[in-house]
């Protein structure tokens, strides 16, 4: 993936052959990557008839992140579709550039998949959202200074979080709030300041991954859902200090929750 000359298409289009190859599952037709307190949903979407390990796969690597399976399921939904459920990402922090952070993007299209919902933990910038409750992403603004796409790709992205899967979203769960997702690269989390600037530029949610994948994901042609789990308020907003742990436990307790949820959406997904 990162040598010189190398196709990132061709390279998710090989890995997209690994993974028929291991599961014999010819086409998936959505896909899920779930972050840190979406884990649970992976046994609640359906069967999960094949887990594989990412480093059998071609362009994936391991990951280390508590909170992440880390591993790729193909999953037998109810209504007889396929998802192919993403427990390993890899983040832009992790330093080693945009195609490897929406990999897993491009491989989930090339195995067929045409809806792709990517899930996150993040700090909320509003005050009423309190820790362990979901919250659908409406917008994002990228402030990674990146881009997935090389060259003169001139991809829009209006609707990029679509309005229709949003209603269905919606159609599970009336009470849902959706707010606009600011990616930050991180690893630290925000100032107080950067915080305020993501407010007054129309931030509601900010985290470390989910927009550049997103961007991916619209280039090749999928309709994109995201889902954030408020795992604490962003720092400023909440008068103590953040911390991983906290992150990791809000995560912890509202898994059983929101992984229903998400189970919940993607099967009213195949009824919409
Ligand atoms: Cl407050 N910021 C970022 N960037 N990511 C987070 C977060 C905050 N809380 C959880 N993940």
């Amino acid at each position: 993936l990162d040598a010189a000359g190398a196709d990132p298409i061709q390279v998710a289009r090989a890995a997209a052959d690994d993974i028929r190859r291991i599961t014999g599952v010819d086409r998936h037709d959505i896909a899920l990557t779930l972050g840190s307190g979406w884990a649970k949903a992976a046994d609640l979407v359906g069967e999960t008839t094949h887990t594989i390990d990412p480093t059998e796969v071609t362009g994936f690597s391991k990951p280390a992140l508590e909170g992440h399976s880390g591993t790729i399921r193909s999953v037998l939904l109810a209504d007889g579709r396929r998802a192919l459920v993403i427990g390993a990402r890899t983040h832009y922090y992790e330093g080693h550039g945009v195609r490897r952070v929406v990999h897993s993007v491009r491989t989930a299209a090339q195995t067929g998949a045409s809806i792709m919902v990517l899930t996150n933990g993040a700090g909320g910038i509003r005050e009423t959202w309190t820790p362990g409750q979901p919250v659908l992403i409406s917008d994002h603004i990228n402030l990674t200074a990146d881009s997935p796409l090389e060259g003169a790709t001139f991809v829009d992205l209006t609707d990029l979080y679509s309005s229709r899967l949003r209603d269905v979203a919606r159609s599970v769960d009336a009470s849902l709030d959706e707010g606009v997702y600011c990616q930050f690269r991180g690893p630290h989390y925000e100032t107080p300041a950067e915080v305020q600037m993501a407010k007054a530029i129309g931030g509601h949610i900010v985290g470390m991954s989910t927009a550049l994948e997103a961007i991916a994901a619209r280039e090749a042609g999928m309709e994109v859902l995201g889902f954030s789990l408020v795992t604490n308020l962003a720092a400023g907003i909440q008068q103590t200090p953040l911390s991983h742990e906290e992150v990791i436990e809000a995560g912890r307790t509202a898994e059983p929750v929101i992984s229903r949820l998400l189970a919940d959406v993607v099967a009213a997904i195949g009824r919409a």
